[in-house]
Protein backbone atom coordinates (compact mmCIF):
# COMPACT_ATOMS: atom_id res chain seq x y z
CA UNK A 1 0.00 0.00 0.00
CA UNK A 2 1.55 3.39 -1.17
CA UNK A 3 1.79 5.80 1.66
CA UNK A 4 0.11 9.21 0.76
CA UNK A 5 -0.94 11.75 3.04
CA UNK A 6 -4.69 11.24 2.34
CA UNK A 7 -6.78 13.16 5.38
CA UNK A 8 -5.07 16.36 4.11
CA UNK A 9 -5.26 15.85 0.59
CA UNK A 10 -9.54 14.59 1.51
CA UNK A 11 -9.86 18.04 3.83
CA UNK A 12 -8.64 20.21 0.55
CA UNK A 13 -10.88 18.65 -1.59
CA UNK A 14 -13.69 18.51 1.25
CA UNK A 15 -12.97 22.42 1.44
CA UNK A 16 -13.49 23.17 -2.59
CA UNK A 17 -16.76 21.19 -2.14
CA UNK A 18 -18.58 22.72 0.79
CA UNK A 19 -17.41 26.27 -1.20
CA UNK A 20 -19.14 24.89 -4.58
CA UNK A 21 -22.40 23.20 -2.44
CA UNK A 22 -22.86 26.69 -0.75
CA UNK A 23 -22.68 28.72 -3.89
CA UNK A 24 -25.04 26.24 -5.50
CA UNK A 25 -28.11 26.60 -2.99
CA UNK A 26 -28.00 30.15 -3.11
CA UNK A 27 -31.48 30.33 -4.18
CA UNK A 28 -33.65 33.55 -5.21
CA UNK A 29 -37.10 34.64 -3.30
CA UNK A 30 -39.07 32.04 -5.42
CA UNK A 31 -37.96 29.16 -3.27
CA UNK A 32 -39.71 29.63 0.03
CA UNK A 33 -37.14 30.13 3.11
CA UNK A 34 -38.24 27.39 4.84
CA UNK A 35 -37.36 25.27 2.23
CA UNK A 36 -33.61 27.07 1.52
CA UNK A 37 -33.03 26.09 5.11
CA UNK A 38 -34.15 22.77 5.30
CA UNK A 39 -31.85 22.13 2.19
CA UNK A 40 -29.38 23.89 3.17
CA UNK A 41 -29.35 22.27 6.55
CA UNK A 42 -29.38 18.61 5.14
CA UNK A 43 -26.60 19.44 2.45
CA UNK A 44 -24.39 21.63 4.42
CA UNK A 45 -24.17 19.42 7.14
CA UNK A 46 -20.99 17.56 8.23
CA UNK A 47 -20.74 14.48 5.83
CA UNK A 48 -17.92 12.79 5.04
CA UNK A 49 -18.27 13.50 1.50
CA UNK A 50 -16.68 10.59 -0.26
CA UNK A 51 -18.78 10.57 -2.92
CA UNK A 52 -17.77 14.07 -4.27
CA UNK A 53 -14.02 13.51 -3.34
CA UNK A 54 -14.08 10.38 -5.46
CA UNK A 55 -15.73 12.31 -8.66
CA UNK A 56 -12.29 15.03 -7.65
CA UNK A 57 -9.99 12.34 -7.26
CA UNK A 58 -11.16 9.84 -10.09
CA UNK A 59 -11.01 13.06 -12.40
CA UNK A 60 -7.60 14.37 -11.14
CA UNK A 61 -6.46 10.24 -11.59
CA UNK A 62 -6.94 10.45 -15.12
CA UNK A 63 -5.25 13.97 -15.63
CA UNK A 64 -8.29 16.04 -15.39
CA UNK A 65 -9.04 19.43 -13.66
CA UNK A 66 -10.25 19.53 -10.35
CA UNK A 67 -12.29 22.75 -11.41
CA UNK A 68 -13.76 20.86 -14.08
CA UNK A 69 -15.31 18.15 -11.99
CA UNK A 70 -16.76 20.08 -8.97
CA UNK A 71 -20.13 20.80 -10.83
CA UNK A 72 -20.64 16.58 -11.23
CA UNK A 73 -19.02 16.40 -7.34
CA UNK A 74 -21.82 18.42 -5.81
CA UNK A 75 -24.87 16.90 -8.11
CA UNK A 76 -23.78 13.65 -6.61
CA UNK A 77 -23.76 14.97 -3.23
CA UNK A 78 -26.89 16.72 -3.46
CA UNK A 79 -28.23 13.42 -4.89
CA UNK A 80 -26.69 11.76 -1.85
CA UNK A 81 -28.17 14.20 0.67
CA UNK A 82 -31.79 13.93 -0.60
CA UNK A 83 -31.43 9.87 -0.21
CA UNK A 84 -30.43 10.66 3.38
CA UNK A 85 -33.09 12.72 3.92
CA UNK A 86 -35.84 10.40 2.76
CA UNK A 87 -34.07 7.45 4.33
CA UNK A 88 -34.73 8.83 8.02
CA UNK A 89 -37.96 9.61 7.22
CA UNK A 90 -40.80 7.78 9.71
CA UNK A 91 -41.95 5.59 6.71
CA UNK A 92 -38.55 3.99 5.89
CA UNK A 93 -35.39 3.93 8.44
CA UNK A 94 -37.82 6.34 10.81
CA UNK A 95 -33.83 7.64 12.27
CA UNK A 96 -34.15 11.42 14.35
CA UNK A 97 -30.17 11.31 14.19
CA UNK A 98 -27.65 12.49 11.21
CA UNK A 99 -24.56 13.91 11.11
CA UNK A 100 -24.69 14.82 14.28
CA UNK A 101 -27.86 16.43 13.63
CA UNK A 102 -31.48 15.71 14.51
CA UNK A 103 -32.86 14.75 10.97
CA UNK A 104 -34.10 17.02 8.47
CA UNK A 105 -37.72 16.05 9.19
CA UNK A 106 -37.37 15.71 13.07
CA UNK A 107 -36.25 19.66 12.42
CA UNK A 108 -38.77 21.07 9.81
CA UNK A 109 -41.71 18.56 9.79
CA UNK A 110 -42.29 15.21 7.21
CA UNK A 111 -43.64 17.45 4.22
CA UNK A 112 -40.59 19.90 4.37
CA UNK A 113 -38.18 16.94 4.56
CA UNK A 114 -39.80 15.26 1.40
CA UNK A 115 -39.61 18.35 -0.36
CA UNK A 116 -36.25 19.12 0.48
CA UNK A 117 -35.36 16.16 -0.78
CA UNK A 118 -37.19 16.60 -4.41
CA UNK A 119 -35.59 19.93 -4.19
CA UNK A 120 -31.90 18.53 -3.72
CA UNK A 121 -32.53 15.90 -6.22
CA UNK A 122 -33.67 18.51 -9.33
CA UNK A 123 -31.20 20.88 -8.32
CA UNK A 124 -28.55 18.37 -8.98
CA UNK A 125 -29.18 17.28 -12.18
CA UNK A 126 -30.00 21.79 -12.79
CA UNK A 127 -26.07 22.12 -11.59
CA UNK A 128 -24.57 19.70 -14.26
CA UNK A 129 -26.87 21.06 -17.27
CA UNK A 130 -25.32 24.05 -16.16
CA UNK A 131 -21.64 23.53 -16.37
CA UNK A 132 -19.46 24.86 -18.65
CA UNK A 133 -18.48 20.56 -19.90
CA UNK A 134 -18.36 19.75 -23.61
CA UNK A 135 -22.42 19.34 -23.71
CA UNK A 136 -21.61 15.59 -24.58
CA UNK A 137 -19.69 15.25 -21.43
CA UNK A 138 -22.65 16.63 -19.92
CA UNK A 139 -25.25 13.89 -20.79
CA UNK A 140 -23.31 11.42 -20.28
CA UNK A 141 -22.85 12.62 -16.42
CA UNK A 142 -26.56 13.15 -16.54
CA UNK A 143 -26.47 9.55 -17.94
CA UNK A 144 -24.60 8.21 -15.27
CA UNK A 145 -25.83 9.68 -12.38
CA UNK A 146 -29.77 9.37 -13.53
CA UNK A 147 -29.18 5.50 -14.09
CA UNK A 148 -27.41 5.30 -10.91
CA UNK A 149 -29.43 6.99 -8.59
CA UNK A 150 -33.07 6.22 -9.88
CA UNK A 151 -35.41 2.59 -9.83
CA UNK A 152 -33.11 0.55 -11.09
CA UNK A 153 -30.35 2.19 -8.76
CA UNK A 154 -30.44 3.87 -5.48
CA UNK A 155 -34.26 4.22 -5.70
CA UNK A 156 -34.45 0.46 -6.41
CA UNK A 157 -32.35 -0.72 -3.79
CA UNK A 158 -33.71 1.18 -1.16
CA UNK A 159 -37.24 -0.88 -2.15
CA UNK A 160 -35.55 -3.85 -1.92
CA UNK A 161 -34.15 -3.34 1.60
CA UNK A 162 -37.33 -1.95 2.64
CA UNK A 163 -39.27 -5.53 1.34
CA UNK A 164 -36.58 -7.31 2.80
CA UNK A 165 -37.15 -6.57 6.39
CA UNK A 166 -40.38 -8.23 5.91
CA UNK A 167 -38.91 -11.52 4.72
CA UNK A 168 -36.61 -14.28 6.61
CA UNK A 169 -32.55 -13.30 6.29
CA UNK A 170 -32.33 -13.04 2.36
CA UNK A 171 -29.18 -14.97 0.72
CA UNK A 172 -26.14 -12.94 0.42
CA UNK A 173 -26.26 -12.54 -2.90
CA UNK A 174 -29.62 -11.19 -2.86
CA UNK A 175 -28.06 -9.12 -0.40
CA UNK A 176 -25.20 -8.36 -2.48
CA UNK A 177 -27.68 -6.94 -5.22
CA UNK A 178 -29.56 -4.97 -2.75
CA UNK A 179 -25.97 -3.27 -1.56
CA UNK A 180 -24.73 -2.78 -5.06
CA UNK A 181 -28.12 -0.74 -5.96
CA UNK A 182 -28.60 1.11 -2.53
CA UNK A 183 -25.16 2.32 -2.42
CA UNK A 184 -23.03 0.25 -5.09
CA UNK A 185 -24.26 2.31 -7.68
CA UNK A 186 -24.22 5.85 -6.50
CA UNK A 187 -20.19 5.21 -5.55
CA UNK A 188 -19.47 3.81 -9.27
CA UNK A 189 -21.05 7.21 -10.79
CA UNK A 190 -18.78 9.00 -8.73
CA UNK A 191 -15.70 6.93 -10.59
CA UNK A 192 -17.43 7.31 -14.04
CA UNK A 193 -18.40 10.98 -13.75
CA UNK A 194 -14.75 11.88 -12.94
CA UNK A 195 -13.35 9.58 -15.41
CA UNK A 196 -15.69 11.37 -18.50
CA UNK A 197 -15.14 15.03 -17.41
CA UNK A 198 -11.48 14.08 -17.87
CA UNK A 199 -11.70 12.66 -21.26
CA UNK A 200 -10.21 8.83 -19.89
CA UNK A 201 -10.08 6.17 -22.33
CA UNK A 202 -12.39 3.41 -22.50
CA UNK A 203 -9.97 0.76 -20.75
CA UNK A 204 -9.72 2.87 -17.55
CA UNK A 205 -12.82 3.82 -17.32
CA UNK A 206 -13.76 0.43 -17.25
CA UNK A 207 -11.17 0.35 -14.55
CA UNK A 208 -12.72 3.09 -12.48
CA UNK A 209 -15.92 1.42 -12.58
CA UNK A 210 -14.42 -1.83 -11.14
CA UNK A 211 -13.04 0.47 -8.57
CA UNK A 212 -16.46 2.08 -7.98
CA UNK A 213 -18.41 -1.16 -7.78
CA UNK A 214 -15.59 -2.74 -5.63
CA UNK A 215 -15.25 0.04 -3.14
CA UNK A 216 -19.37 1.32 -3.27
CA UNK A 217 -19.98 -2.38 -2.12
CA UNK A 218 -17.60 -2.86 0.45
CA UNK A 219 -18.53 1.29 2.19
CA UNK A 220 -21.92 -0.80 2.75
CA UNK A 221 -20.54 -3.32 4.23
CA UNK A 222 -18.85 -1.48 6.56
CA UNK A 223 -21.34 0.96 7.21
CA UNK A 224 -23.65 -2.62 8.50
CA UNK A 225 -20.45 -2.93 10.55
CA UNK A 226 -20.44 -0.09 12.17
CA UNK A 227 -23.98 -0.12 12.94
CA UNK A 228 -22.83 -2.90 15.25
CA UNK A 229 -19.84 -1.82 16.57
CA UNK A 230 -19.90 1.86 16.47
CA UNK A 231 -20.41 4.76 18.22
CA UNK A 232 -23.02 7.05 17.66
CA UNK A 233 -20.90 10.25 18.97
CA UNK A 234 -18.47 9.22 16.26
CA UNK A 235 -21.16 8.07 13.25
CA UNK A 236 -23.51 11.47 14.43
CA UNK A 237 -26.52 8.93 13.60
CA UNK A 238 -27.75 5.96 15.82
CA UNK A 239 -26.45 2.75 16.23
CA UNK A 240 -27.84 -1.11 16.16
CA UNK A 241 -30.37 0.54 14.50
CA UNK A 242 -30.27 -2.50 11.53
CA UNK A 243 -31.32 -5.39 14.32
CA UNK A 244 -34.19 -3.30 15.61
CA UNK A 245 -35.35 -3.17 11.85
CA UNK A 246 -34.93 -6.33 11.10
CA UNK A 247 -32.82 -5.65 8.47
CA UNK A 248 -30.83 -7.95 5.90
CA UNK A 249 -27.11 -6.97 6.17
CA UNK A 250 -23.80 -8.40 5.89
CA UNK A 251 -23.29 -8.81 10.22
CA UNK A 252 -26.86 -10.18 10.38
CA UNK A 253 -25.88 -12.83 7.66
CA UNK A 254 -22.04 -13.44 7.99
CA UNK A 255 -21.17 -12.57 11.08
CA UNK A 256 -18.45 -9.73 11.51
CA UNK A 257 -15.43 -11.39 11.30
CA UNK A 258 -16.96 -13.10 7.86
CA UNK A 259 -18.16 -9.54 6.72
CA UNK A 260 -14.72 -8.04 7.42
CA UNK A 261 -13.34 -10.57 5.15
CA UNK A 262 -15.43 -10.03 2.46
CA UNK A 263 -14.57 -6.08 2.81
CA UNK A 264 -11.10 -6.86 2.65
CA UNK A 265 -11.08 -8.87 -0.84
CA UNK A 266 -13.11 -6.06 -2.27
CA UNK A 267 -10.88 -3.28 -1.44
CA UNK A 268 -7.73 -5.43 -2.79
CA UNK A 269 -9.77 -6.06 -5.90
CA UNK A 270 -10.59 -2.49 -6.12
CA UNK A 271 -6.82 -1.31 -5.24
CA UNK A 272 -5.88 -3.72 -8.49
CA UNK A 273 -8.16 -2.13 -10.43
CA UNK A 274 -6.64 1.07 -10.24
CA UNK A 275 -2.95 -0.53 -10.32
CA UNK A 276 -2.97 0.33 -14.25
CA UNK A 277 -3.35 4.04 -13.25
CA UNK A 278 0.43 4.25 -11.75
CA UNK A 279 1.60 6.87 -9.03
CA UNK A 280 -1.86 8.62 -9.82
CA UNK A 281 -3.36 5.54 -7.98
CA UNK A 282 -2.21 6.56 -4.44
CA UNK A 283 -4.79 8.58 -3.32
CA UNK A 284 -7.66 6.07 -4.64
CA UNK A 285 -5.76 2.96 -2.77
CA UNK A 286 -5.78 4.96 -0.02
CA UNK A 287 -9.33 6.11 -0.27
CA UNK A 288 -10.74 2.61 -0.37
CA UNK A 289 -8.63 1.24 2.66
CA UNK A 290 -9.88 4.22 4.87
CA UNK A 291 -13.77 2.88 3.46
CA UNK A 292 -12.94 -0.28 5.88
CA UNK A 293 -11.06 1.28 8.13
CA UNK A 294 -13.24 4.10 9.49
CA UNK A 295 -14.85 4.53 12.61
CA UNK A 296 -17.71 7.17 11.07
C1 LIG B 1 -24.54 6.92 4.58
O1 LIG B 1 -23.56 7.45 3.73
C2 LIG B 1 -25.52 6.14 3.78
C3 LIG B 1 -24.95 4.97 3.12
C4 LIG B 1 -25.07 4.79 1.85
C5 LIG B 1 -24.27 3.95 3.88
P1 LIG B 1 -22.26 8.18 4.31
O2 LIG B 1 -21.64 7.31 5.37
O3 LIG B 1 -21.40 8.57 3.17
O4 LIG B 1 -22.87 9.46 5.03
P2 LIG B 1 -22.33 10.95 5.12
O5 LIG B 1 -22.48 11.54 3.77
O6 LIG B 1 -20.89 10.90 5.58
O7 LIG B 1 -23.22 11.60 6.12
C1 LIG C 1 -28.84 3.89 3.13
O1 LIG C 1 -28.47 2.76 3.79
C2 LIG C 1 -28.57 3.89 1.72
C3 LIG C 1 -29.16 5.08 1.07
C4 LIG C 1 -29.46 5.03 -0.17
C5 LIG C 1 -29.39 6.34 1.77
P1 LIG C 1 -28.66 2.85 5.35
O2 LIG C 1 -30.10 3.03 5.70
O3 LIG C 1 -27.94 1.72 5.99
O4 LIG C 1 -27.88 4.21 5.67
P2 LIG C 1 -27.76 4.83 7.13
O5 LIG C 1 -27.12 3.78 8.00
O6 LIG C 1 -29.14 5.22 7.57
O7 LIG C 1 -26.84 6.01 6.92
MG1 LIG D 1 -31.91 2.57 4.85
MG1 LIG E 1 -30.91 4.36 7.19
MG1 LIG F 1 -26.77 1.84 7.73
Amino acid sequence: MPSVDLLPYLNSLREQIDAHLTQETLFTDDCPKTLSESVQYSLLAPGKRVRPCLVLMSCEACGGEIADALPAASALEMVHSYSLIHDDLPAMDDDDLRRGRPTNHVQFGESTAILAGDGLLTRAFEVLANSSLPAEVIVACIRDLASAAGVEGMVGGQQADLEAEQTAAASVDALEAIHRRKTGRLLTAALTMGARIAHCDPQMLRNLKVYGESVGLAFQIADDLLDVTGDVQKMGKEVQKDAEHHKSTYPSLLGVDESRMRAESLIQQACAAVEPLGERNHYLQALARYIIDRDH
